[in-house]
């Protein structure tokens, strides 16, 4: 493991997330990454929760390939931003040649050897990183996956990460962004609509048994557009993403760096 930027979170939204994402990460790892009836207390079976993996990026791979003419480079390196334990990384470094795993909760990172397959894990670099900054060189990386990551931080410091994944991509290079676009119309979804993020966070944990709160935040295509625009991207795609439920409607976009 690589640790860049652990302790330098950049003001107290970043110390807040990294804070809380540690206690998430400590308490139950793979229940914190995929929130699911019946998974509390180390209920996933590994197998399963890998599974879940794989068949979003086979099918972000199909996209990628329908809308670009290809799929993302076999010869690439890809960057797992918000990788966790490696649900998705996994399913990454099997159609990639090195695939970089950022995350700022260290438990999160621990876990990796409890979920990520022998195979793959000499292609898998993790990097520990609380920075607003990706610790990553320009123009570095062929491809930007992120799922529920996002949604989870207040929506400047989610804007400033989708800069960030264009100054990381080398020119011509795609970014597969997942976002949680609105809260369904479900009691939870209404909470999330009209509470206050300290509000519905102190229910998660009161109501809800959180170990710590877990913020959604929404984020639009428009949101996404014009930081894309404004930093060099051009979205070439997005379609809702109904891999997820959780009374929220996600959208995933697919950008491209100008070549
Ligand atoms: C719900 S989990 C999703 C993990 C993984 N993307 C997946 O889908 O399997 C969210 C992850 O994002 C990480 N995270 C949250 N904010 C982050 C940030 N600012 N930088 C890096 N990682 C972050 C958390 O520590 C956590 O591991």
């Amino acid at each position: 493991m690589t640790p860049v930027g652990a302790v330098d979170g950049r003001d107290e939204q970043l110390r807040r997330l990294r804070a809380d994402w540690e206690t998430l990460g400590a308490a139950d790892p793979l229940w914190a990454v995929y929130v699911k009836d019946g998974a509390r207390d180390g209920g996933w079976d590994v197998t399963e929760f890998l599974a879940t993996g794989e068949r979003e990026i086979a099918d972000s791979w199909a996209r990628h390939a329908e809308v670009v003419g290809s799929p993302p480079p076999a010869d690439g390196t890809v960057l797992d931003f918000g990788c966790g334990v490696g649900r998705l990384g996994s399913a990454l470094a099997a159609r990639s040649r090195r695939v970089i795993g950022v995350d700022l909760s260290e438990p999160m990172l621990r876990t990796w050897p409890d979920v990520v397959p022998s195979a793959v894990r000499p292609r898998m670099q993790p990097v520990l990183s609380s920075s607003a900054s990706i610790p990553l060189r320009d123009a570095s990386i062929d491809l930007v996956y992120t799922s529920l990551v996002l949604q989870h931080m207040p929506a400047e410091l989610a804007v400033g990460y989708l800069r960030e994944f264009l100054r990381v991509l080398k020119p011509g290079g795609t970014a597969m962004v997942q976002v949680a676009d609105r809260p369904d119309t479900s009691v939870k979804g209404r909470a999330f609509r009209f509470l206050p993020p300290g509000l519905y966070g102190w229910l998660q944990q009161r109501l809800l048994g959180y170990p710590a709160p877990m913020r959604m935040q929404q984020l639009t295509l428009d949101d996404v557009a014009a930081t894309a625009a404004a930093s060099g991207g051009r979205i070439l795609a997005d379609w809702e993403d109904t891999s997820y439920g959780g009374h929220w409607h996600y959208r995933r976009i697919l950008i491209s760096r100008a070549a």
